[in-house]
């Protein structure tokens, strides 16, 4: 920035780091300044576009000596669409920095020490068209989009999304729902759709996107290294099914299991983690609070003749309360919440429970570094920490980690 940094709009500055969300850091006259679409040791031209009390917010004029791993991006909403992050990154450096991101939270966060064994973040072995679904939003005029970047409210209309499995011209459906979501889903190779409120709730059955009929049907299935998984239409699901082989490899041999452990899979969904588990102990409960996606669990256990599996249709913090208070005893905890984390009630009632070894799986880093810290000062060891990228060019990735109390 010229003479004063800090008032004048616009700026030069080196970019120092990546932070986790995407946006590039570097300082002016002192004051940290977040700057989108650049990349470490790059030197670049921005405009100031928000002033907060310690650090501004910039946007990129001009990059004036870019990194080598920069490169072109494919997309043309990319910058517009608040979707992706990383699309002017190559793919091996967005693995570094999201590598990067998660050693520096569970530091800042998680109060962890910066030599925490975290593994190298596993590659998706597909970077685009590997998305099973998309949330559309809808625009004031009645069509559906994508929000605009740092605009929420502003609803831009899509002819494709390279991210999402199939090539879909997303601006020719005026469907008019106003204020609901229009989320499309793929299966067996063609797209259906349904609505849901913003409170998440299910507001219709699944229909066709090109006639908007209703399609009569209210199952989706998945075949997934050598697991036939029926899931609900609306039942939640693991959006990049191209990764999923390597991540059921990494949660097995994260938790290690033994054949005389007892083991429950907390936010179950239809059972993916639950039914991978199962032929390595001797029982294991899923739980998950949406009901329809536990019929389809249950259905799913049976088809694969599973004996030592049961499912529960209840919330995680009511299932270990009474399991707390029934002392139960229980050798692996397997969790993937959503990326809220959990909540106090269910970290209590599993120091209570105290399984020998907890594989927390975790799409919310800084969640994750917040509750494995709890873990942590309750006597439990953070032994490994393996990060996948499952959602390429965006800020987001998974990551599985094992707490384990000591052998005493
Ligand atoms: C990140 S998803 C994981 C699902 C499953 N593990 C999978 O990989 O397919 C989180 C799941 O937790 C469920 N859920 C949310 N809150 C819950 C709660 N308090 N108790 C149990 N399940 C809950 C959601 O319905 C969703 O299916």
């Amino acid at each position: 920035m010229s003479s004063t940094a800090t008032s004048s709009p616009e700026c030069e500055l080196e970019i120092t780091d990546v932070a986790f969300g995407g946006d590039g850091v570097g300082r002016v006259d002192g004051r940290v300044v977040f700057v989108p679409f650049v990349l470490a040791g790059e030197r670049v031209r921005a405009r100031v576009s928000k002033r907060k009390h310690r650090f501004l917010f910039a946007e990129p004029l001009e990059v004036l000596t870019p990194s080598v791993h920069r490169t072109c991006p494919f997309c043309p909403y990319f910058g517009q669409c608040g979707g992706c992050q990383y699309q002017h990154v190559t793919y091996e450096e967005q693995l570094r920095i999201k590598h990067k991101q998660l050693v520096d939270i569970l530091t800042r966060l998680g109060g962890f020490s910066p030599e925490l064994p975290v593994a190298p973040m596993l590659p998706s072995p597909r970077q685009t068209r590997y998305r099973n679904r998309i949330d559309l939003h809808p625009a004031a005029d009645g069509t559906y989009g994508f929000c605009v970047r740092k605009r929420p409210r502003d609803i831009f209309t899509l002819h494709d999304c390279p991210l999402f499995e199939l090539q879909q011209d997303f601006s020719h459906y005026p469907l008019r729902r106003p204020n609901q979501l229009l989320v499309v889903r793929t299966h067996a190779g063609a797209p259906y759709c349904y609505f849901k409120d913003d409170r998440n709730n299910v507001t219709s059955e699944a229909f066709d996107l090109a006639t908007q009929a209703p399609l009569g049907v209210t199952d989706a299935v998945f075949d997934v290294a050598g697991m036939r998984l029926v899931t609900h239409y609306a039942s939640f699901f693991q959006v990049n099914r191209w990764i999923l082989p390597t991540f059921l490899d990494i949660v097995l041999r994260t938790a290690a299991p033994e054949p005389s452990w007892r083991a429950v899979d907390l936010y179950c969904g239809v059972g993916i983690f639950t039914l991978a588990l199962a032929p390595y102990v001797a029982q294991i409960t899923g739980v998950e609070l949406h009901s329809e996606s536990i019929v389809r669990a249950d259905r799913n256990a049976r088809a694969a003749a599973q004996t030592n599996v049961s499912f529960a249709a209840e919330a995680a913090e009511s299932w270990l309360a009474r399991a707390a208070t029934e002392r139960r005893s229980l050798d692996l905890c397997v969790m993937d919440p959503p990326r809220t984390g959990l909540t106090n009630k269910v970290v209590s009632a599993l120091k209570k429970l105290a399984p020998r070894v907890i594989v927390y799986i975790s799409c919310g880093p800084d969640t994750f570094a917040r509750d494995a810290r709890k873990f942590v000062d309750a006597g439990y060891n953070l032994t490994a920490v393996q990060p996948l990228d499952l959602f390429p060019h965006t800020k987001h990735f998974e990551l599985v980690a094992r707490l384990e109390r000591p052998r005493s």
